[in-house]
């Protein structure tokens, strides 16, 4: 088994040009750990403009997607779009997207299948709000989500990575310890292997997010089940080539 670990920066809506600078300058000044997949989620509008910046160890993701090739859909950018401009990720079904925009499964399936289908690799994210954990139905949640992504994946699991975000962790300070973290992820693991294959669920790699810091990132990492992070606000901090670095 050898899931390279990848961490993810969302900087959801974020950043401007001289911030970005910023960025870019601390993933360039220190060595990043070769053994780390990398991939940073930038606002739209910059994505081109990171691409052209970073490193070619960084690769870059936009944060949403429409789930056609193009047409009337004013306001929206593509898959192709983004692959156009050289970005070769996306992010989709962030609980955002889902909480503030009402994207619903089905819609967010659409999504997954196009994006696929147009050459990017897809971060789909799935977690449980502080309601559903208290009700004891995260895992009921989490399966839900994902039943929903399998027949838009396909056979391209290979181009994508899960993003277990429970809701109640983002942006609050608040992480699942390791215990939860991998608790959900080994169930993602396990209900994979029943419903999809052995195969899909042994190398798909799982990130967790929600809260991750320089100071709770190698605890996490060192669970069994967690492939990497998916991570908001220290993704635009220099702290985050501490998180990158503190992973193996
Ligand atoms: P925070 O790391 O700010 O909690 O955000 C997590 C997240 O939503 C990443 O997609």
């Amino acid at each position: 088994m050898s899931r390279k670990f990848i961490v993810g920066g969302n900087w959801k809506m974020n950043g401007d040009t001289d911030q970005i600078v910023e960025i870019v300058k601390n993933l360039t000044q220190l060595p990043l750990d070769p053994n780390v997949e990398i991939v940073i989620g930038i606002p739209s509008i910059y994505v081109a403009y990171v691409k052209s910046i970073v490193p070619n160890n960084v690769a870059v993701a936009a944060q949403n997607c429409w789930k056609a090739a193009k047409g009337a859909f004013t306001g929206e950018i593509s898959a192709p779009m983004i692959k156009d401009v050289g970005a070769e990720w996306v992010i989709l079904g962030h609980s955002e997207r889902r909480i503030i925009f009402n994207e619903e499964d089905d819609l967010i399936a659409a999504k997954v299948a196009h994006a696929l289908e147009s050459g990017l690799k897809v971060i789909a994210c799935v977690g449980e709000t502080l309601e559903q954990k208290d009700s004891g139905i995260t895992e009921e949640v989490v399966t839900k989500q994902i039943k929903a992504l399998v027949p838009a994946i396909g056979n391209n699991w290979q181009n994508v990575v899960l993003a277990y975000e429970p809701v109640w962790a983002i942006g609050t300070g608040k992480t699942a310890t390791p215990q939860q973290a991998q608790e959900v992820h080994a169930a993602i693991r396990s209900w994979l292997s029943t419903n999809v294959s052995s195969d899909v669920a042994e190398n798909i790699r799982i990130q967790y997010g929600g809260s991750v810091t320089a100071a709770n990132a190698t605890e996490l990492a060192a669970c069994a089940d967690i492939d990497g992070f998916l991570v908001g606000g220290a993704s635009l901090k220099p702290e985050f080539v501490d998180i990158i670095n503190s992973c193996n």
